[in-house]
């Protein structure tokens, strides 16, 4: 027998594997919840328009709890044949209830009814993320403050350019997901819109009322074109775009954690949860979760463009191929889920080898920059003061030193305005707290940058 639900005008049964390949309720069952909220909005509509009477609408809405009951235990039974979530509930919830439960359908389509489902499914899953970045930048945050005077050295081109605080770099990233946040909390006001009501493309000939629904779901408004509520996925392209931003944040991070864990550069070393051994080589220690969120950056990517790419050439209104919108959509919220919870916890409990990377910084030229400055500030042109100091750096280069062991003679040779208190100068620890620039790494600008950030963390 025929159990499609749309089967009247069909003679004909596809065969099992075609139903496979054209249904999406292994997949798209997750909106379970968020299909049974809308439809409780809208039958409450139906009812009090008095599209349905009012026993009718407590029927369904009845029979509709009790599918939300089953749910929320797991306990619904899926079928293939009824092709996606959609279609399975209306089946059960008639099965429950009888025949009333056809008239749960009436001035609505599953185009708008999908569309409704996966707005509240986003809004709620951007809410959440919000407050995974949240949780992510309040670890930074207690880190940076345990190290706003640990110096370290700082790059260009990965070669040492000027030593800087280890606390200044991490807040760099605090202020990146700063930014990420609010992406996703703007993103907002355009999730939260609600296309129910606008029936497959072109509205209903049924007195509905859309504010109605749209205040019962919670959202801030309705879709103003019923082409463009059915047709519309670019809410999730944004939510996709925040999501690749953010991942390229913390696979750039990832990168330095697996840098900075490195025997070479040893600065930091990763808690034993974050890692993993080796099958062979017993002394292996590596960075798998770090190197695990770079590496799923690219399937973030990947949604991005692949949903990209399925709605480019698409005509208005609804068309199958935008059943493609889901996969990728669960598949980037359970990525940077995951990636934000570990890479919380990973922050939270790396040890700093405060010593190695004070030590680095006094193994470089990344103070030479110290004192071309110096010359400058006794009123040399910056531009001579940098070849001086350039074939100063040539010398050591040439000796096997480094700038502070070149005798004091040797600097007022070159140039008599070299004092004594080069040296302090060339102190890294005093060329960091000397940046005292705004936004820059000197200890006073990272303390005061670390309380104005505290201020835009809530804290749980
Ligand atoms: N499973 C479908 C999807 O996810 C629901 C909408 C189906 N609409 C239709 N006219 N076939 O896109």
């Amino acid at each position: 027998m025929n159990k499609k639900l749309w089967g009247g005008r069909f003679t004909k049964t596809a065969e099992e594997w075609v139903d496979e390949f054209g249904a999406s309720i292994s997949f798209d069952q997750e909106l379970v919840l968020e299909d049974i909220e809308g439809s409780l909005a809208h039958v409450s509509m139906l009812s009090q328009c008095g599209i349905i009477t009012a026993l009718e609408g407590e029927k369904i809405k009845s029979g509709l709890l009790q599918l939300k009951e089953k749910a929320l235990n797991d306990e619904i039974d899926y079928s293939v044949e009824l092709e996606d979530i959609h279609l399975n509930l209306e089946s059960q919830l008639t099965d429950m209830i009888g025949p009333v439960g056809g008239k749960l359908h009436t001035a609505r389509s599953r185009n708008d009814q999908v569309a409704t489902d996966m707005h509240l499914y986003l809004r709620n899953k951007t809410e959440e993320t919000v407050s995974l970045v949240n949780d992510m930048q309040l670890a930074l945050l207690e880190q940076a403050e345990k190290n706003v005077e640990t110096v370290m050295p700082g790059y260009t081109h990965l070669q040492r350019a000027q030593p800087i605080s280890f606390a200044h770099h991490l807040m760099a990233y605090f202020w990146m997901l700063q930014r990420d946040k609010e992406r996703y909390v703007e993103s907002l006001k355009r999730i939260n819109i609600s296309p129910l009501g606008a029936g497959a493309l072109a509205g209903t000939t049924f007195p509905i009322n859309r504010e109605l629904t749209s205040e019962l779901l919670g959202f801030e408004g309705i879709y103003e074109n019923s082409l463009d509520a059915v047709s519309d996925r670019d809410f999730i392209l944004e939510f996709m775009s925040a999501s690749s931003i953010l991942m390229m944040h913390l696979s750039r991070l990832s990168e330095e954690f697996i840098l900075w864990s490195s025997q070479e550069f040893n600065f930091i070393e990763l808690d034993d949860s974050y890692t993993t051994g080796s099958s062979i080589m017993p002394q292996k220690k590596n960075p798998d979760m770090a190197e695990l969120i770079r590496g799923k950056t690219g399937r973030v990517y990947g949604n991005l463009i692949g949903l990209l790419t399925v709605l480019k050439g698409l005509p208005l209104a609804y068309n199958k191929d935008m059943q493609e919108d889901k996969e990728g959509m669960f598949d980037t919220v359970k990525t940077i889920t995951g990636s934000l919870k570990i890479f919380t916890g990973m922050i939270k409990t790396i040890k700093v080898n405060k010593t190695k990377m004070e030590q680095s910084t006094m193994q470089d030229f990344s103070n030479a920059t110290e004192l071309a400055d110096y010359l400058s500030a006794k009123g040399v042109p910056f531009r001579e003061a940098h070849e001086i100091v350039g074939q100063l750096v040539l010398t050591c280069v040439n000796k096997g030193c480094y700038l502070a062991d070149l005798p004091l003679g040797h600097y007022q040779n070159i140039n008599p305005l070299f004092e004594e208190d080069i040296y302090e100068v060339l102190n890294p620890v005093t060329a960091v707290a000397r940046r005292n620039s705004a936004g820059g790494t000197g200890f006073d600008q990272v303390r005061s940058a670390i309380s104005k950030a505290k201020k835009l963390v809530e804290h749980e």
